[in-house]
């Protein structure tokens, strides 16, 4: 990658504050921290940084009381920006919004009073089904405004799915709307949370927004409630924010692990506030003229970071789009930064070479001259990505900042950080770890690798971001994140980091796939399949895809009296789809009699992968039945 042509790597690009600042983090911790968490508003100031006797239950700024919402909002509306656009709202349906920090403080309000006429207090979990629409954010902070817990479900998901969220949660209200629109259509979403609530009897109320042109709503009586109706109810009152402690939860938000049931990966008002306001402030590097445009759904944590919590906290305004980046044209992005003089633009490397196959003359048919910064997220950005990315978008010149986090970290980790001085890019590298974060890379027996050799990247030390757990299973948290090494974390991925300490992720190390950089397990898959009735047994396993990363692909075996067939095959494909959304790109099935295994019966997806991807099978050694891997090439072949 030419990433060195325009900007060197070169020492004079690791200004001086990023070095000071992580130095700082590391060597003078406990000061680092309480001098940045008192940048923000606290309605009791905490008198310790960290509560460790729990260990690796980490709790930050314990006996503190702050709400992330004051941070958010109510710290803004005391000031000039309370004039300012907080959001920017735009949709494929045409409709657009944009709200002051005064008005969406307002709105944030009038939901929170409904709420809590509701009867919703402390602690209540509220899930959410709503595309990207104002009363998404208005939402999520109305929830952590009463200190309810919200839980936001993808709008592509499945009534499974929201389903299985809602009864792991204990949810008591569902927040939705009548559809969502893509590419032209309307697409239901009320009806999926029908559906789902008949397998979950925890909600009591559904609140739903109305939206225009749609009359195929049915309402229960008793249960349902329109979103206007209820806010209107009383006249406008102010909601002071609930008084939560640092460590009170703010949300769940269900992933994807290695076994069949995604994990509630929780996050509290203080630890999760400050890093995601610090890290906005450090990689984005946001002023008061920015315009920041996160193309994430706030399905996922980037949204949930990095659209809502970390913009707003530091006062920036945020733009999102309901709606697919090629429809009508795939200029829909281009347009959208030129017309709202974005400056600050971050998307996933497969929305970029989804874009790509259009061609140049789409992104040069914009001015794009307001961009400043650049960035990347959800999987590991390739070459040709990369350079289309910087030539067209980044005129060669602009600093891209490729993001390596999760879900568990709540925000960024490792990258170049623009705020504090350090463009330093290298080819293909995530950059540097974020001040307070100690990574390292380790090898199969736990010892440091060396530099430029493949291991585990690992987090030595904790940091407020930090998951708080896996919701309802305290176990399930420190058999995944802290018991591979002792006393490190855990996050998953192989990377490898060089002699200048710069980190490059490679690639998950565990049974989850990244398609589009949406993350599922491959269990999760398998289930599902199984649950099909003629499924006997299956194997999913991720192959390469030019666009998406990875997709998936399955071998199954029937049971006694079904048989293969281009029919049976698509029957499958739409039990995924039903169950787990559209999500899943399933490449293929491949219908074989026995899959390969060990002696002991564990299933070798390791084979099935080298021959699915044309590569040697190595070691085959504790293969129970060698024919198995024949047949598998040998359908391969005939389908070639
Ligand atoms: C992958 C998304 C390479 C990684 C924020 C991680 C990345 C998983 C990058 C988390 C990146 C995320 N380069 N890989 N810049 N960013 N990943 O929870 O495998 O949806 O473990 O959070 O995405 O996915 P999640």
């Amino acid at each position: 990658m030419s990433q060195e042509e325009n900007l060197p790597f070169n020492e004079k690009y690791t200004l001086p504050p990023y070095k000071e600042t992580y130095r700082r983090s590391l060597e003078d911790s406990e000061r680092f921290w309480k001098e940045q968490a008192l940048e923000l508003e606290w309605t009791k100031p905490f008198s310790k940084v960290l509560d460790e006797s729990n260990a690796p239950f980490y709790r930050w700024f314990p006996d503190g009381l702050i709400n992330i919402t004051q941070n958010a909002l109510d710290r803004h509306v005391k000031t000039w920006k309370t004039n300012k656009a907080a959001l920017i709202w735009e949709s494929e349906s045409g409709e657009s919004r944009t709200l002051t920090y005064g008005q969406l403080f307002n709105e944030v309000n009038r939901l929170a009073r409904a709420l809590k006429d509701l009867g919703i207090k402390k602690g209540d979990r509220i899930l959410t089904y709503l595309p990207l629409m104002p009363e998404l954010p208005i939402s999520l902070l109305a929830s952590a405004r009463i200190g309810a817990v919200h839980s936001v479900v993808f709008s592509g998901f499945s009534h499974q799915a929201i389903a299985d969220r809602i009864n792991d949660a204990k949810a008591k209200v569902v927040i939705t709307t009548d559809y969502t629109v893509r590419r032209g259509k309307k697409i239901p979403l009320k009806q999926v949370v029908d559906e789902a609530l008949k397998q979950a009897p925890s909600v009591e109320k559904v609140i739903v927004v109305k939206r225009p042109h749609f009359e195929d709503t049915k309402m229960t009586e008793g249960r349902d409630v329109y979103y206007h109706e209820l806010v209107s109810r009383t006249g406008y009152k102010k909601v002071e924010a609930e008084e939560t402690s640092s460590t009170d939860p703010l949300f769940i938000l269900y992933t994807s692990g290695t076994t069949g049931k995604p994990k509630g990966i929780f996050h509290l008002h203080g630890g999760y506030g400050l890093w995601t306001y610090l890290t906005t402030k450090w990689v984005f590097d946001l002023h008061d003229n920015d315009v920041f445009f996160n193309t994430a759904d706030i399905g996922w944590i980037t949204g949930h970071s990095y659209i809502v919590y970390g913009p707003l906290q530091v006062g920036a305004t945020t733009l999102m789009y309901e709606g697919v980046p090629d429809y009508p044209n795939p200029d829909k992005w281009w347009e959208l930064i030129e017309k709202y003089n974005v400056t600050v633009f971050y998307t996933s490397p497969t929305a970029i070479r989804s874009l790509m196959k259009y061609g140049e003359e789409w992104p040069k048919s914009h001015d794009l001259n307001g961009l400043r910064i650049l960035g990347s997220v959800g999987e590991p950005i390739n070459p040709e990505a990369w350079r289309w990315y910087s030539k067209n978008i980044g005129h060669n010149e602009l600093p891209i900042v490729d993001t390596w986090w999760q879900t568990e970290t709540g925000g960024i980790m490792i990258s170049a950080t623009p705020g504090l001085g350090n463009y330093m890019l290298k080819p293909s590298a995530n950059g540097l770890p974020l001040p307070g974060v100690e990574a390292d890379v380790i090898n199969e027996e736990g010892t440091r690798a060396k530099d430029r050799e493949k291991g585990y990247i690992v987090i030595r030390r904790p940091w407020p971001g930090m998951l708080a757990g896996v919701w309802g299973d305290p176990d399930r948290y420190i058999s995944t994140y802290w018991s591979k090494f002792k006393g490190v974390y855990y996050p998953g991925d192989y990377a490898v980091k060089d002699e200048d300490g710069f980190f490059f992720i490679l690639g998950r190390a565990d049974e989850v796939l990244k398609i589009a950089g949406h993350r599922i397990g491959t269990r999760e898959i398998e289930d599902v399949l199984i649950s099909f009735p003629g499924v006997a047994e299956s194997a999913v396993i991720g192959v390469p895809d030019p666009v998406r990363g990875e997709v998936a692909v399955a071998a199954v075996v029937l049971k006694q009296g079904y048989e293969p067939s281009e029919n049976l095959k698509k029957q499958i494909l739409s039990h995924i789809k039903d169950n787990l959304g559209s999500l899943v790109i399933m490449k293929d099935i491949y219908f074989v009699t026995k899959l390969p295994k060990t002696r002991s019966g564990k299933i070798m997806r390791r084979l099935i992968k080298s021959v699915l991807s044309g590569q040697q099978t190595g070691d085959t050694s504790t293969l129970e039945d060698e024919t198995s891997l024949d047949e598998l090439k040998k359908i391969i072949n005939e389908f070639e």
